[in-house]
C-alpha cells in the first residue's frame, strides 16, 4: 500500500508550505497531496481552504486577493514560531520542489465551493510545461472539474473525491468519467466499494494517521493512504510488512 504525505508532511509542518512540501520531498513515500485554488488575479496557489483565515496571520478569502496580497501573510506561525515567514506557494513552487523527484503528485482542484473559472485549463497546463503528466493524478469533489480534466487531457489521471457511502459507485465513475475514487476512509471498507476494487479500481483514502486501521485498508485491497504522518506510516509499513 502506498503512503501520500497529505499537504505535505502536514502533521509535522504547517499544510501546504515549502517547509512541508520539501519534508516530504526527502521521504522515500509514493506520494504527495496538495489543494489549489485561484487567486484575485488568476494565479493557482496551493492552500487548503477557500479563507486563509486558519492558516495564515490574515483574514479573508483567497478569491478576493492577488497573489501578491496573498503572499504578505505569514503561514507559518499558526503551526509553530520555528516556521514563521512560510508564505502561500504557488503550485509551480511545489511542482518546482518535487521537478527532480520520482514522488507521485496528487493535486486536488479545490472548485467544489467557488468554480474558479478557468482554474482546470491552467492546472493542466502548468502540468504540461512541466513534463510531469506521468506522475499526476488531478482528484476534486468536484466531479464536474474532473470530466473537464478528462475533456482536455484524456491521458492524465483522474480520481472522484467522495465523503458518502456509495451505491453503484462504478456507474457513477464511467458517467463522470473518473480513473479512481479517492475515498474518506470508513466508506472505503463498505460493501458498496467490494464491486470497485475486484474490477481492479484505483481505491485511495483519506486521512488515515493511525497505524491501526492501515492492515483492514490493505486487506481490502486499497491502493494508498493519505497520512499526515508520512514518515511514520511509511516506518510502519515497512516493518510490518
Ligand atoms: O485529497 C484527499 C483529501 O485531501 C481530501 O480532503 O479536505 O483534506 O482536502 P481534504
Ligand atoms: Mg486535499
Amino acid at each position: 500500500m502506498d503512503i501520500y504525505a497529505h499537504r505535505g508532511s502536514s502533521g509535522t509542518h504547517p499544510e501546504n508550505t515549502i517547509a512541508a512540501f520539501t519534508e516530504a520531498a526527502r521521504l522515500a513515500v509514493h506520494g504527495v497531496e496538495f489543494d489549489v485554488h485561484l487567486t484575485k488575479d488568476g494565479e493557482l496557489v496551493v492552500i487548503h481552504d477557500e479563507k486563509i483565515d486558519r492558516t495564515s496571520n490574515g483574514t479573508g478569502f483567497v478569491k478576493d486577493m492577488t497573489l501578491a496580497e496573498l503572499q504578505a501573510f505569514d503561514f507559518g506561525s499558526w503551526f509553530s514560531p520555528n516556521f514563521k515567514g512560510q508564505s502561500i506557494p504557488t503550485l509551480h513552487e511545489v511542482l518546482q520542489v518535487f521537478a527532480n523527484t520520482t514522488h507521485h503528485l496528487n493535486i486536488e482542484l479545490k472548485s467544489d465551493i467557488f468554480p474558479y473559472e478557468g482554474m482546470v485549463e491552467k492546472v493542466v497546463a502548468i502540468i504540461k510545461e512541466m513534463g510531469l503528466d506521468s506522475r499526476v493524478v488531478l482528484s476534486s469533489f468536484d466531479h464536474e472539474a474532473i470530466r473537464t480534466a478528462k475533456q482536455l487531457a484524456p491521458h492524465l489521471e483522474t480520481a472522484a473525491l467522495f465523503m458518502e457511502v456509495l451505491v453503484e459507485p462504478l456507474d457513477y465513475m464511467r458517467a463522470i468519467p473518473a480513473d479512481a475514487l479517492h475515498l474518506f476512509f470508513p466508506t472505503a471498507l463498505r460493501p458498496s466499494i467490494r464491486q470497485v476494487l475486484e474490477a481492479g479500481t484505483i481505491v485511495r483514502t483519506f486521512t488515515v494517521n493511525e497505524e491501526q486501521y492501515t492492515q483492514a485498508l490493505q486487506d481490502a485491497g486499497v491502493s494508498a493512504i493519505f497520512t499526515d504522518f508520512p514518515e511514520k506510516m511509511q516506518t510502519y509499513l515497512n516493518e510490518k510488512n
